[in-house]
């Protein structure tokens, strides 16, 4: 198949290379980083099946765009993509689902935001209904902190429309795991379970990000658990959205909390997780471009295999991450870092100056994944790799995978 992968960062990146050990491959607009990186948009693009990476063209229903052109996709519709697009409709499927999920409110003013605040137990959860690239969420043991959070989102302030609207949630404790389904409007298909590291510094510590690190397989994340997950949450979440119309072909990325009394959903994505992806893809065993198109078509028969292996990516990012970030730093160590045996570096927020040389260009700039016979030798790889990479004020965390050495 001739595969076009849309979107510009790492989890494109290793979308694409995946893809391409089955499959021929353009991405668009992709980066210099990404070999096969096109400017051509996807609608003038001609290939077998296209699929779709970040949410924001989903939100914007260009997977619809490209079907009413007959084309075989990847990706949900704008319909299904709401999932993600406003987390207060995500809980009321959840809701209507019966998914288990953190005890919430809808709110657009401020008096009774702070009313709920006033009904939680000490750990304060506030989000942006709307997409903020996964900074909108405030977790806080606050009040104060919380009401801020409140005031800046409604003022529109801190992210314009998307926080005009609200969801405010009991806080969760326990170990996050990340499961991405592969779904074809019906059936749904599991990927190895990874674990992601959503704040800035070492200890989960500092605002929250994109994801700054993730391993896969996850220990906690037992084949009980994921089975779970798919029985519990997935399976009655694709039954809610069929009876609403909707045929949702795509990721269904089930950010769950395992708490003690039992795994709940903190939220969905309506694809692949960046950095999940990272680690998750490496490992499959089976055809990527076969399963995906078999999404694609509602046709989903053969379930994805994986290694026994491990894979820990760490991400590298710009100074000044995850707020305003210093770009335009020639990035070195590429090369020695992708030399090492059982390393693979994507590149996300890089560009290229006149000389070809890649340089900073985002807030993530790379993700570099260690694969290996288990954690311990995965992420021995993957930081002996980030050793080799620099520029000025480059940041990664130390911790990533650290506490799921067995
Ligand atoms: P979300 O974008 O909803 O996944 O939230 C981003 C991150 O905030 C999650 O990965 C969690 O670490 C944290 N978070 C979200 N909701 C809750 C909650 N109800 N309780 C505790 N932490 C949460
Ligand atoms: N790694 C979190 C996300 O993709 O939203």
């Amino acid at each position: 198949m001739k595969i076009c992968v849309v979107g510009s960062g790492g989890r494109e990146h290793a979308l694409a290379t995946v893809l391409r050990r089955h499959h021929e491959v353009v991405v668009t607009p992709g980066n210099p980083g990404i070999p096969g990186s096109v400017s051509t948009p996807a609608t003038e693009l001609e290939a077998d099946l296209y699929v779709i990476g970040p949410e924001a063209p989903l939100v914007a229903g260009l997977a619809d765009e490209l079907r009413a052109m007959g084309r075989l996709v990847f990706g949900p519709g704008a319909d299904g993509a709401r999932l993600e697009g406003s987390k207060a409709w995500m809980k009321d499927v959840l809701v209507e689902a019966g998914v288990p999920t953190a005890a919430h409110g809808t709110f657009d003013s401020i008096e009774p935001a702070f009313a709920f605040l006033d009904t939680l137990d000490g750990l304060y959860v506030v989000k942006t209904d709307g997409l903020a690239a996964g900074k909108g969420v405030v977790v806080t043991t606050s009040i104060d902190e919380a009401r801020d959070a409140v005031r800046d989102y409604l003022s529109g302030e801190a992210f314009g429309d998307a926080g005009r609207t609200l969801v405010i949630e009991e806080g969760l404790t326990g170990p996050e795991v990340s499961v991405l389904a592969i779904c074809d409007g019906t059936r749904a298909f599991a990927l190895a379970p990874a674990q992601d590291f959503k704040r800035i510094f070492d200890g989960d510590l500092g605002p929250n990000t994109g994801g700054m690190g993730a391993y896969s397989p996850v220990p906690v994340a037992t084949d009980d658990v994921v089975a779970m997950v798919m029985n519990d949450c997935v399976a009655p979440t694709l039954a809610t959205l069929r009876a609403k119309g909707i045929d949702y072909r795509g990721v269904l990325y089930a950010g769950l909390m395992l708490t003690p009394t039992g795994p709940k959903m903190l939220e969905y994505n309506v694809r692949f997780g960046d950095p999940e992806t990272q680690v998750v893809l490496p490992r499959l065993t089976s055809d990527l471009g076969e399963l995906l198109a078999q999404a694609a078509a509602g046709e989903l028969r053969d379930a994805p295999t994986f290694d026994n292996g491990a894979a820990v990516t760490v991400v590298c990012a710009a100074e000044g991450y995850p707020r305003d970030v210093r770009t335009g730093d020639v990035i070195e160590g590429l090369d020695a870092a992708s030399a090492i045996e059982g390393v693979s570096v994507f590149c996300a927020g890089v560009t290229a100056d006149a000389d070809g040389r890649l340089i900073t260009a985002g807030g993530r700039v790379l993700a570099v994944t260690g694969q290996g016979a288990d954690i311990a030798a995965a992420r021995s790889r993957a930081f002996e790799a980030v050793g080799h990479i620099s520029w000025p004020g480059l940041q990664h965390r130390n911790d990533i995978a650290a506490s799921a050495i067995i």
